[in-house]
């Protein structure tokens, strides 16, 4: 079976017991801070799970796109080495919600591998949770007998808490779990150990294939587990690992969704794949690395010096270093990968294709910009080997390059090791704990748990509507986020916008009656997480926050005007592009805040000032037409894709979307963010620059409204300050036109001056005829004394020449040797030079042959010269 068939089988499987087939969610994770990348199938349905949101359809199926590189679920340094562990990794499930359970789970998921795949039954084994009595867990026995009735007995295994006991991360929904596992060794193999002693130890043949979850609990950030209000079933099959055991390979990399990349990665780098263990490792880092990077470019995650951009770049430069190292490989070259990506993905993940050369841009830019720091590096290690057979190089010294180069511990001890030298490497690991330790304290977040106040209630957002609203709060919790303590409040009804899609969170009041006064929470900031509105205050003490309490929320009103302004200013910018530049314009990042809007979009090269011009005008335009804003709140997806809607890559989307539209002829964008009622309200709209962030991606930063009022009435003043320094008869520009012109004239004056005064100077000294010159001069800056002694030093190779003078007020002064007396070495101007500088209390340095020193004490200066001749005239002696 090819793999496109093996997952095809999967999903139509599913389909026909009732399943709905959903896309997968973007690998990316946007609104979630407990999560950066998706790690399990069932992170888009955790809200599902909890009981937050309700589930589209009681039984779904997908294939997810999934990435393990940070967090608790992290393979990234088994990769490559082993043959069934990946970055990114396309995982089958599953799911029931609240519908079916163990039963139908189990049953399925041999079905589906003995009849339906035809995996050798004889080699499949099952591990069932053997419970856990500090967590207060009974086995799993329920499930232990419906494997019964299909397995025997001593092919069922119970197993611990860690391998059957599956969590999403330190918090959130979790559950015991039953793992299928299949044997893959060779016939031969088999034969007297049987394969239920490897399992779940790291056998590389005998390895789980299928997890099935029972999710009945929520872990709290206390550490305690909740029931959850209803049972699930969670799925996850690794599809990579499935077509090997299908196929009959003997490593995931032999299957076909391998296959296409090792051969393209042999014919860039002329070696062969299955000669040597090192190469092929590189080999394997590449074609995983390869499917992580484009897979997150595509869903929006561009590589970058922080959070989830760091992740992608770090990913990719380990691909690189394994390329460099192992591969010969010196140029880019991962980029010419995504071609093959495409071309296997084209109908399961179409994103990829329609980016496909702004992702080969992008990567091969990453690529030559790590190389050429991998060469700054290795230059730099080349230092320490220079002149000596054999060393330890410091732990800190390694650990800098790690920091700031990227080398991994590894690479250096590489290099270290082909030129005869060691790493301290306890040193590498102390200073690397050190900086987790700060890194860790920097960012350090405590987060307890939820208060309910009005407990099984749900939350509703009106911002769309109204800015006001009397509404109970449903719960609480503190959070210590650097040293400063917060509350997050849930109101039931809930007027404020939490930041996401780019626009910030809204901020505001609560308020309500103590007594007779009003009492006062500031709502500084309203985020998103898990789909749930987090109004954000300072700490705020329990006994305020009662439960049976009627609270007046109010947005504050100026703040969400000027962010909507910025907010439809960006969509009406987002049509001007495409109409000025082109349909290629896709938006790759969007800032809307109350006093400024940022929009990066992709976009070959610089955009002119004439294309700026046209988009400026268009702007102005619209918002001149005052084209009212209309939306259809709640679209079908697939409706609102066929209008031509604008939607974004990587983001996720529900099945019901919001349409907004601006003329829909010109703007009409997927879009959950507030905007103006009609564009008129915008007023002013100032671009305020244009520039390159990454590879590809322009960035146009613009103002409106009120703070683009400002701007304008800031430029006026500043003109009107101007024009009043320059006396200005005429306009400003012609002044400063003037202005410019006499400036230029006079420093031509000034450089003819200058360069008679040493003209004369040299003309003078030359008369004298000796090796020595020594002078004070008047107001000759460091320039022309330099050149002076250059001069002198060219016709006289046995020219000591020292100088003094006061450059605007401040001593300085010079020695410069001759080409002979520097070469015979016993004279060296830089300690010349600081014996001089004493005298005018200063300090300099430079060459051998020419040192300067400025310093603070003007009335030094005769005395400087004065020792200076005796020094000379002793040394001449
Ligand atoms: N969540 C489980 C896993 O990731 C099953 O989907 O293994």
């Amino acid at each position: 079976m090819h793999s496109k068939q093996i997952r095809q089988t999967f999903l139509d499987f599913f389909k026909e017991r009732n399943h709905k087939i959903v896309p997968s969610a973007p690998m990316v994770i946007k609104n979630d801070p407990t999560l950066m990348f998706t790690n399990a199938g069932m992170n888009q349905f955790k809200d599902a799970f909890l009981g937050h949101q309700e589930a589209i359809w009681p039984r779904i199926a997908d294939t997810q796109k999934c990435l393990r590189v940070s967090g608790k679920h992290n393979d990234l340094e088994d990769v490559g080495k082993d043959t069934y562990h990946h970055t990114m990794f396309e995982m089958l499930g599953n799911w029931s919600f609240g519908d079916y359970f163990k039963k139908e789970a189990i049953e399925w998921s041999w079905e589906l591998l003995v009849d339906k795949f035809g995996l050798d039954k004889e080699r499949l084994y099952a591990t069932v949770f053997g419970g856990d009595e500090k967590e207060g867990l009974a086995r799993d026995m329920e499930s232990f007998d419906f494997w019964k009735q299909i397995l025997p007995e001593e092919r069922i295994l119970f197993g611990s808490k860690k391998d059957n006991f599956w969590e999403m991360g330190d918090s959130g929904p979790c559950g015991p779990c039953t793992e299928i596992h299949y044997d893959m060794r060779p016939a031969e193999d088999v034969v007297g150990v049987p394969g239920s002693s490897l399992v779940n130890n790291d056998h590389p043949e005998v390895i789980e294939i299928w997890n099935n979850v029972f999710m009945e609990f929520n872990r709290l950030a206390s550490g305690e587990l909740v029931k959850l209000p209803a049972q699930h079933v969670d799925t996850g099959m690794g599809f990579e690992r499935l077509c090997r055991a299908i196929q009959g390979k003997r490593s995931n990399y032999d299957s076909d969704v391998f296959t296409p990349l090792l051969d393209r990665i042999a014919q860039l780098t002329g070696l062969q794949y299955g000669v040597d263990e090192k190469t092929d490792i590189a080999f394997r880092v590449v074609a995983d690395h390869i499917r992580a990077i484009a897979f997150a470019i595509s869903d929006g995650q561009l590589p970058s010096n922080n959070k989830a951009g760091y992740v992608i770049r770090r990913i990719l430069r380990r691909a690189v270093r394994y390329g460099f190292s192992f591969l010969g490989m010196k140029e880019p070259f991962i980029f010419e990968l995504i071609d093959v990506l495409s071309g296997q993905f084209y109908d399961v993940f179409p994103d990829l294709t329609a980016q496909k050369d702004f992702i080969a841009k992008v990567v091969r830019e990453e690529e030559n910009g790590f190389l050429r720091t991998l060469d700054a590096g290795i230059k730099k290690l080349e230092t320490y080997f220079e002149g000596k057979e054999t060393g330890t190089i410091a732990g800190a010294d390694a650990f800098e390059l790690y920091d700031t180069f990227g080398f991994p511990l590894d690479l250096t001890s590489l290099i270290a090791s082909e030129n005869g030298w060691m790493v301290d490497e306890a040193g590498f690991e102390q200073a690397m704990t050190k900086q987790k330790e700060r890194s860790r304290a920097a960012s350090a977040t405590e987060v307890g748990d939820w208060v309910e106040l009005v407990p099984n209630a749900s939350s509703a957002f009106v911002g769309y509507d109204v800015l006001e609203a009397d509404t109970r709060m449903l719960k609480y919790r503190h959070v210590v986020q650097k040293g400063d303590a917060f509350t997050q409040i849930i109101l039931e009804v809930n007027p404020f916008y939490a930041e996401s899609g780019g626009q910030v969170g809204d901020i505001g009041s609560l308020t309500r009656k103590v007594g007779t006064t009003d009492f006062n929470l500031p709502i500084i900031d309203c985020k998103k997480e898990n789909g749930q509105h987090l109004l954000i205050t300072p700490l705020a003490e329990a006994e305020y926050l009662g439960a049976e309490v009627i609270w007046k929320a109010s947005v504050d009103a100026q703040n969400r005007q000027s962010t909507n302004a910025n907010h439809t200013s960006t969509h009406l910018l987002q049509a001007a592009l495409k109409m000025h530049l082109g349909s290629h314009i896709e938006q790759k990042g969007s800032l809307v805040s109350p006093t400024e809007l940022r929009f990066d979009f992709s976009h070959p090269a610089k955009v002119t000032k004439e294309e700026l011009q046209k988009v400026v005008a268009t702007i102005k335009q619209k918002i001149a037409a005052n084209i009212p804003f209309t939306e259809v709140r709640y679209s079908k997806l697939e409706d609102a894709k066929a209008a031509g809607v604008t939607a974004l890559f990587g983001e996720k989307y529900d099945s019901l979307v919001r349409q907004v539209i601006f003329d829909r002829g010109y703007s009409a964008e997927l879009c959950g963010g507030t905007h103006v009622q009609s564009t008129a309200a915008i007023g002013q709209f100032i671009i305020l620059s244009e520039g390159s962030v990454s590879t590809g991606v322009r960035r146009i930063t613009a103002i409106t409204g009120v703070e683009a009022e400002r701007y304008i009435e800031a430029k006026l003043a500043e003109l009107e300050q101007v024009s009043a320094l320059l006396q200005a008869t005429t306009t400003v520009e012609t002044e400063v036109q003037k202005l410019l012109e006499q400036n230029a004239s006079m420093a031509k004056r000034l450089k003819e001056a200058a360069e008679q005064q040493v003209a004369q100077f040299i003309a003078k000294v030359r008369a004298e005829g000796s090796d020595l010159f020594l002078a004070q001069l008047v107001a000759f800056d460091a320039d022309q004394i330099k050149n002076i002694s250059f001069s002198l030093g060219k016709k006289y190779p046995r020219a000591i020449v020292i100088l003094g003078s006061a450059v605007a007020d401040k001593p300085f002064i010079s020695v410069y040797l001759g080409q002979q007396i520097a070469e015979a070495g016993s004279l060296d101007a830089r300690v010349m030079i600081k014996e001089l500088a004493k005298h005018i209390q200063g300090g300099g340095g430079g060459q051998a042959f020419y040192a300067t020193a400025g310093g603070k004490n003007l009335a030094g200066l005769p005395d400087a010269i004065n020792a200076a001749k005796q020094y000379a005239q002793h040394i001449l002696q």
